[in-house]
């Protein structure tokens, strides 16, 4: 299995190419499902959850081909992808699929609004919390889905003629759920409401591909979603929007360790609230015309207290690396998590690299520290295993990062965009 070993201790200096957003990309590609054209996506990262993606829409039928042409050579993949699920050949997504990645339950939208069927695995529990299928079922009744939960599958299917235009509130945001809820009234009969919708960015990057489908939505981005069915959607071509967590994460990586680096391909207004707290801790961030400049000189990180929200608020997913840039602060800093209720995991293992981390419910405290020191350390998630990388590259001497096949999900080329900045790091295989 491979391990990134990190020697902290240099300043970032240069430009990173931000890629196309896995959180986007993954609902695009199962939104290719709802037609029997090409759809054709560019920008798409090459991830292990794209990947995997793949696998689970061809065991569905669609035909896949991979462009693999070099944007940049030696930098970064941004593949174009085309599919063409021109006849859907199984509604059921197996547990052997499912299990590997939550967001492919989200294959039940489309399935359910072109088949009339889908019969798909529940995704369990996983490490960062319990994360149910309740909004799904509720949402996708509201479209008059008849659903039924048999030996650990979701069963369900459209009344006969298809499903029907409805009104839906979320009593809670959901970014899968208002994913899905679209992706199935774009082909049900009449308007669709989808109130109390998730704002994320991708949400809106989705409608935007759908509308190029065919599809008639207004709203996504705010928390009101109308869609208009219609009967047919065709293919498009879409190009996939830049990925916020990983501009982020970069972004705190340069504010830990100081230097100066331009964010290339991606845009501020993705993740203000996250910049804004960047800034607070003494980082200088700009916009430019590729990007955006994150500048940290001499002076110390300033403690910075955030709580999770969805869009517009601090991101779940950039929580690990905001603590793991929280624990060089020069003072004591909160972070609480709303959004999951087990998302701590990175405490224990940042604790090995010296930090001061205590917990309490849904906050931890984090009293800065002013040196680190490298250490072997375990990724538990995606995103807590980057928040290692970021406190190690501000550590004294060596950290060996294992099990990253974590950061293979959610991080294209990491090792080599850090190392063009003036990092060390390495992957090693054993
Ligand atoms: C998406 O997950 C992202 N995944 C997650 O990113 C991200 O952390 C999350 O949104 C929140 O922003 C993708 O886009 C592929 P939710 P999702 O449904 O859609 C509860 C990463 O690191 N809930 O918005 O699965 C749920 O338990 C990943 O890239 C219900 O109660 O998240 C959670 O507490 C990890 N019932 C909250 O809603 C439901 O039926 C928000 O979850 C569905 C969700």
């Amino acid at each position: 299995m491979d391990r990134i070993r990190i020697v902290g201790g240099n300043q970032l200096q240069g430009v990173i190419p931000i890629s196309g957003a896995k959180n986007a990309a993954l609902p695009l590609m199962i939104a290719s499902l709802l037609t029997d054209d090409t759809l054709t996506l560019e920008n798409v990262p090459h991830l292990a959850d794209v990947e995997q993606l793949i696998r689970i829409l061809g065991n569905h039928g669609a035909d896949i081909s991979v462009n693999g042409r070099r944007e940049r050579q030696g930098e970064s993949y941004a593949r174009t992808i085309h599919f063409t699920s021109r006849n859907i050949v199984s509604t059921t997504a197996p547990y052997e699929l499912v299990s590997k990645m939550r967001a492919s339950f989200w294959v039940i939208g489309p399935l359910l609004a072109r088949e009339g069927k889908a019969r798909v695995s529940l995704p369990g529990g996983c490490a960062i919390g319990t994360r149910p299928v309740d909004l799904f079922i509720e949402g996708l009744a509201a479209l008059g889905a008849n659903i039924e939960i048999d030996g650990g599958y979701v069963n369900a299917t459209a009344p006969e003629g298809g499903l029907t235009g409805g009104r839906y509130v979320f009593p809670k945001v959901s970014v899968g759920a208002t994913h899905v809820l679209m992706m199935a009234a774009t082909l049900a009969n009449g308007m669709t409401v989808i109130g109390n919708a998730a704002r994320e960015p991708e949400v809106a990057d989705l409608a935007k591909c759908l509308n190029a489908m065919g599809a008639k939505i207004t709203g996504a981005g705010t928390g009101t979603i109308t869609i208009e069915g219609v009967r047919s959607l065709s293919g498009a071509r879409h190009r996939v929007l830049p990925d916020r967590i990983e501009t982020g994460t970069y972004a705190m990586a340069v504010a830990m360790t100081g230097g100066d680096v331009i964010l290339e391909d991606t845009e501020a207004s993705l993740l203000d609230t996250a910049l804004e707290a960047i800034r607070r801790t003494g980082a200088e961030i700009s916009e430019t015309n590729s990007g955006i400049r994150v500048v940290r000189n001499g002076a110390g990180i300033r403690p910075v207290d955030i709580v999770t929200d969805p869009f517009p608020g601090f991101p779940t997913d950039l929580q690990a690396q905001f603590m793991g840039l929280m624990t060089k602060s020069s003072g004591v800093s909160h972070i609480t998590e709303t959004i999951f209720e087990n998302r701590f995991m990175h405490v224990q293992e940042l604790a090995r690299l010296g930090a001061k981390i205590s917990l309490s419910g849904q906050t931890a405290k984090i009293e800065g520290v002013s040196r680190l020191k490298g250490a072997p350390v375990m990724a538990t998630d995606l995103r807590a295993s980057v928040s290692l990388v970021i406190a190690a590259l501000a550590a004294e001497g060596e950290t060996m990062v294992s099990r990253v096949y974590h950061l293979d999900r959610g991080f294209e080329r990491l090792e080599e965009k850090l190392t063009r900045c003036g990092a060390h790091v390495e992957r090693v295989s054993d």
